[in-house]
């Protein structure tokens, strides 16, 4: 079990504090100016992924500082008892081993002392196998993933992220949301014969997934008939009896066991979308990636170990600087619903106010993290990234490789990414844009009168992340990077990063007031604007 920690209580928690008063005031611009080998410290490549983490505002002091932090949280022994599967996820007393699902044979991956590896390998190899049959079925032109949350945002955003690995596969589309549109929209254009629903649900009790499943079985027997389900229906879950209960043939249900958290569970049978999507083999390769990550976690030392060096800064900007959000913006449209894959992983993950003792913690948790492809950010919310009163750390995720047949983009998308890098860091001085108005020919009242809404004070911190291409490597390599920073940070800010109860009491409640509709429950007592609500929308 993940010893409690009490970040306010520790050693190195008021040098920080010093710290954030003198260095976290500093300009970048003069931690460039004053350290030449800033850049060469502050970046690293693992495997293809380049990182440059030299824009952040932070000396070497400060990391020194927040590597003292996280040794006295002890850093190593938790990552040393996640791998080995202890239950690090207390409040489930369960073991958080979805490693081990990117795990090769041979890896040592064990819980409560038993190996899982030849489970996993031989699901791996069975849903591959099915992924690959539909694939070359010829049968099968749409999948439809039903799902929510993690069953759902990993797999969308890995599928939409591997695009152009499809090499003629399915197309694949993802139905979540408990509004009826959002069923109707994707099964409009379908036809029955050739679309294969996936139902994928870590309980198979989520009622938004199971509305969604109910209704996609009516339009297909509507279409076909009964006798249809077994091919066109197939199911992931931890809960066996139940996808065997709603219908679908035992040959194509894919278990996979309670110590994967649903929020990191795509890399098992609930990536089936991303195997029929892109093929077994480069679903294969998106493990590889992941687990090179998790090599380079579990042994790299702290001053090099990039995901801790993520989570750290994250860390100094929650806690240290009062930075309330972190903003995710990845350069490549295929990428898209990264951020929204991330919100899910992190904040499920961390948003918590109660920490491992049972008791409130002192100190800030978890950020908001959100965030949009560049460049369409830029025409939205970025005026507030440079000019706002608050300051969001951001990622920046580029990618070097074209992503299109449309290679000039290419070359424009990327100068964006850059130069937003550079303004977020480097802002505009009241000098350089009287300058610059002067020589544009403005007279002194238009500069006086202007000039103070055309500065930009800089300062704003970002990491770049260049991949050398979107493959199912580096894809799978990102994201378990974010996975790891995600567990620093829960270590360090003391929470239970594996559990979610935070989502509960709504779905009770929304289960009452269904009830309550239709006469299964008594009225029950409510404030009077819930009750309100209640009554006028009665049906
Ligand atoms: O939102 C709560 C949650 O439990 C998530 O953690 C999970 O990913 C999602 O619901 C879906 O759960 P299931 O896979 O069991 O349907």
């Amino acid at each position: 079990m993940l010893k409690p920690f009490h970040l306010r209580a520790s050693k190195a928690h008021q040098r920080l504090v010093d710290l954030a008063q003198s260095v976290g005031q500093a300009h970048l611009r003069d931690l460039f100016a004053n350290d030449e080998s800033r850049l060469q410290r502050m970046s690293a490549s693992v495997n293809g992924l380049y990182i440059d983490w030299s824009k952040h505002r932070v000396t070497a002091e400060v990391m020194e500082a927040l590597v003292a932090l996280a040794e006295e949280a002890g850093w190593e022994e938790g990552v040393r008892q996640l791998f080995a599967g202890e239950h690090i996820n207390q409040t489930e007393d369960r073991s958080v081993l979805h490693m081990a699902l990117r795990g090769l044979e041979g890896d040592d991956f064990k819980v409560d002392g038993e190996d899982v590896m030849d489970d996993v390998l031989s699901t791996r190899k069975a849903f591959g196998a099915y992924a690959d049959s539909v694939r070359s079925s010829g049968r099968i032109t749409d999948v439809v993933n039903i799902g929510i949350g993690g069953s759902d945002l990993g797999p969308l955003m890995v599928t939409k992220a591997l695009r152009k690995h499809s090499n003629g596969g399915p197309k694949v589309h993802f139905v979540s949301n408990v509004d009826g549109a959002h069923l109707e929209s994707v099964l409009e254009g379908l036809n029955p014969a050739s679309t294969l629903f996936l139902v994928v649900s870590k309980t198979f009790t989520t009622q938004e997934t199971m509305a969604n499943a109910d209704a996609a079985k009516a339009w297909l027997v509507a279409a076909l008939g009964e006798q249809a389900i077994d091919q066109h229906f197939a199911a992931v879950s931890t809960n066996i009896p139940a996808a065997v209960a709603f219908g679908v043939d035992a040959d194509h249900i894919f278990g996979f066991k309670d110590w994967v958290g649903g929020r990191y569970s795509l890399w098992g049978p609930v990536g089936l979308s991303i195997a029929c999507a892109v093929g077994s083999r480069a679903f294969n390769e998106l493990l590889e990636g992941a687990r090179a990550m998790d090599r380079h976690f579990a042994t790299a030392p702290a001053a090099e170990n990039v995901p801790l060096i993520s989570a750290l800064l994250g860390i100094w900007y929650r806690e240290y600087l009062g930075f309330a959000t972190h903003v995710v913006l990845p350069y490549a449209q295929d990428l898209d619903r990264f951020p929204a894959y991330l919100q899910q992983a992190d904040m499920e993950s961390n948003g918590k106010y109660v920490g491992r003792d049972g008791k409130p913690v002192e100190h800030l948790t978890g950020p908001v993290v959100w965030g949009e492809a560049g460049t369409n950010g830029q025409h939205a919310f970025y005026q507030l990234l440079h000019q706002g009163t608050s300051i969001h750390p951001a990622d920046i995720i580029a990618v070097e490789a074209p992503l299109s047949q449309f290679e000039d983009h290419h070359t424009k998308l990327l100068a964006n990414a850059v130069a937003q890098a550079e303004a977020l860091m480097c802002g505009r001085t009241e000098k350089e844009v009287r300058n610059e108005m002067a020589a544009a020919g403005r007279d002194a009242d238009a500069i006086d009168a202007i000039a103070p809404h055309r500065v930009f004070k800089g300062n704003r911190p970002s990491t770049f992340m260049l991949l050398d291409e979107l493959s199912p490597a580096n894809v799978g390599q990102l994201i378990a990077l974010y996975e790891h920073r995600i567990f620093i940070q829960g270590l360090l800010w003391n929470v239970c990063s594996y559990d979610q109860w935070g989502v509960e009491l709504g779905k009770v409640l929304a289960k009452n007031i269904l009830g309550e509709w239709s006469g299964s429950i008594a009225h029950a007592a409510h404030d009077a604007s819930t009750q309100h609500l209640i009554q006028r929308l009665n049906r």
